[in-house]
C-alpha cells in the first residue's frame, strides 16, 4: 500500500514538472510577435526576473541598424506585440520618474487616413497595421516642458523595441508644429493638458534599413566648447 502511494506521488511529481515546463515554454513566447514569425530567443530564467520579454537582437545592433521605415506588409501586428512595445516605452527614464507619457493606440484605418490631411510628411501612416500616438501629460510632468524629453524617451524605446522584433516604424512628428498639433488634437478629442508629440506607425517591414555612419569627430567636444 505504502509503495503504491509513493509510486502515485512520483507520478504526480512528473506530471507537475511536465506541466511547469509547458507553461514556461508558452510564457516565453509572450510578446514575441506573431505566431507566424519566429520568436526571438527568450530565456525562462530572465523572464522569471520579471522582464516581459527579451529579444535575440543585442542593444548595440538594435541601435546601429534601426532606421525609419515607411512601408509595411499586410501582416497584422497583434495586441500582445503592441502591449510589449508599450511596456518597452514605459521602461524609459523620465524626469523625477514622473512618467508623464500617455499613449493612444489606433488601428482604425479611417482615423489613420485623416492624418495626412493636416500632416504633410505622414503618408506612411494610413499604411500601418497599427499606430501609437505618444503624448505628454502636463499635469504629471516634473517641471514645465519635461513632458517633451519624457515622451521622447518613450518614443525611442518604442522604435528600438519595434526594430528588435522585426517591425518597421518611424517617428512622425506633431510637436512643435501648431497646425499638426491642432489637427491631431481635434481628430482624437485630446484635452488641453495632453500634448501630442508624434505618431509612430508600425508594421512588419517592407524595407531594409542599412547602417549609416553619422559619427563626426568635429561634433564632439572635450571638457569645454
Ligand atoms: C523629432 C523627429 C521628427 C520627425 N518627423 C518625421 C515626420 O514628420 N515624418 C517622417 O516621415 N519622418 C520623420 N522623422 C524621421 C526622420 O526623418 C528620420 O529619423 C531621419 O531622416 C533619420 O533617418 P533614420 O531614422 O532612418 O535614421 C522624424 C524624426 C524625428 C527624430
Amino acid at each position: 500500500m505504502k509503495k503504491h502511494c509513493n509510486e502515485q506521488k512520483g507520478l504526480i511529481c512528473v506530471i507537475c514538472i511536465a506541466l511547469s515546463l509547458i507553461l514556461l515554454g508558452s510564457s516565453a513566447v509572450f510578446g514575441a510577435g506573431e505566431s507566424s514569425k519566429p520568436a526571438p530567443a527568450q530565456k525562462p530564467a530572465e523572464l522569471k526576473a520579471g522582464i516581459p520579454a527579451i529579444s535575440s537582437m543585442d542593444t548595440l545592433t538594435a541601435i546601429f541598424t534601426r532606421r525609419s521605415i515607411r512601408s509595411y506588409t499586410n501582416q497584422p501586428v497583434s495586441d500582445e506585440t503592441v502591449k510589449l512595445l508599450l511596456q518597452a516605452a514605459t521602461a524609459a527614464p523620465s524626469a523625477k520618474n514622473a512618467q508623464s507619457w500617455e499613449f493612444i493606440v489606433i488601428r482604425d484605418k479611417k482615423t489613420l487616413q485623416q492624418i495626412p490631411g493636416f500632416h504633410p510628411f505622414s503618408k506612411q501612416v494610413p499604411n500601418a497595421q497599427v499606430a501609437i500616438v505618444v503624448c505628454g501629460n502636463t499635469k504629471f510632468q516634473a517641471a514645465p516642458g519635461h513632458w517633451i524629453p519624457d515622451a521622447s524617451n518613450a518614443s525611442m524605446n518604442i522604435l528600438l523595441a519595434a526594430h528588435s522584433l522585426g517591425l518597421g516604424a518611424v517617428w512622425t512628428t506633431f510637436y512643435p508644429y501648431e497646425d499638426r498639433t491642432a489637427g491631431i488634437r481635434k481628430l482624437l478629442n485630446l484635452p488641453d493638458h495632453i500634448m501630442p508629440l508624434n505618431i509612430i506607425p508600425l508594421g512588419y517591414s517592407l524595407e531594409k534599413g542599412n547602417y549609416q555612419d553619422r559619427f563626426k569627430p568635429a561634433k564632439i567636444h572635450y571638457e569645454k566648447w
